[in-house]
């Protein structure tokens, strides 16, 4: 099977699928939208990556079309996000929290009790977004984010959610 839902918002037009097969086509969507959210964009091969073993990837559905996704990578028992964005159309709607909630349930499934992550240190609404899933500071990495044509290289902070199963961000309904 190339794809199954994970889960669906209240909004029928509105999914999230783990996919699990790299199509030609699901690559390009997603280096689209790497592109249009990220400083240091993934190319279309380390995205390619993202579909073998020990790699989850969610891909959030609005009208059928992709328009976010993430990445995780598991291992024994913890994963690490590796990436998480929704297209500058589609955000500020409740669609990230959508997301990250997915792609937590996810690793969960995948045997995962811990999640760990990078942030660039200037990205206020991801870190909102993260600290109301429950991550907690965990570090500080210097010059993390290596300098590109977008800006200067940036710290990163480590975040760490220890138990993803008592994230307030999986409480309820999973509706975005
Ligand atoms: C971070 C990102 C995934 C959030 O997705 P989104 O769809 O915009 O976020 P949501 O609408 O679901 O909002 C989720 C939370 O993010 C935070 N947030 C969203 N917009 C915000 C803003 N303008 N200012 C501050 N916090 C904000 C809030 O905590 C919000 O929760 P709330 O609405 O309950 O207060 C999205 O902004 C994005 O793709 N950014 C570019 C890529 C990126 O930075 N990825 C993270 C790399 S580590």
């Amino acid at each position: 099977m190339g794809a199954y839902i994970l889960n669906r918002a209240r909004d029928p037009n509105v999914r999230c699928e783990t996919v699990t097969e790299a199509r030609v086509s699901m690559i390009d969507a997603l280096e689209l939208i790497e592109q249009r959210t990220q400083k240091n964009p993934w190319s279309a091969q380390s995205l390619g990556e993202c579909f073998s073993d020990s790699y989850r990837t969610a891909v959030l559905f609005v009208g059928g079309d992709p328009q976010g996704f993430a990445v995780i990578y598991n291992t024994r028992f913890t994963t690490d996000l590796l990436s998480i964005g929704v297209d500058p159309m589609y955000q500020g709607r409740g669609y990230g929290r959508f997301l990250l909630r997915c792609i937590l349930q996810e690793a969960l499934a995948a045997g995962a009790d811990e999640c760990f992550l990078e942030v660039r240190v200037s990205n206020a609404r991801a870190i909102s977004l993260y600290k109301s899933f429950g991550f907690e500071n965990a570090g500080l990495r210097k010059g993390y984010y290596g300098a590109s044509s977008a800006g200067p290289a940036e710290d990163a902070y480590t975040m760490v959610l220890h138990d993803i199963r008592k994230s307030p961000g999986l409480a309820g309904a999973a509706d975005a």
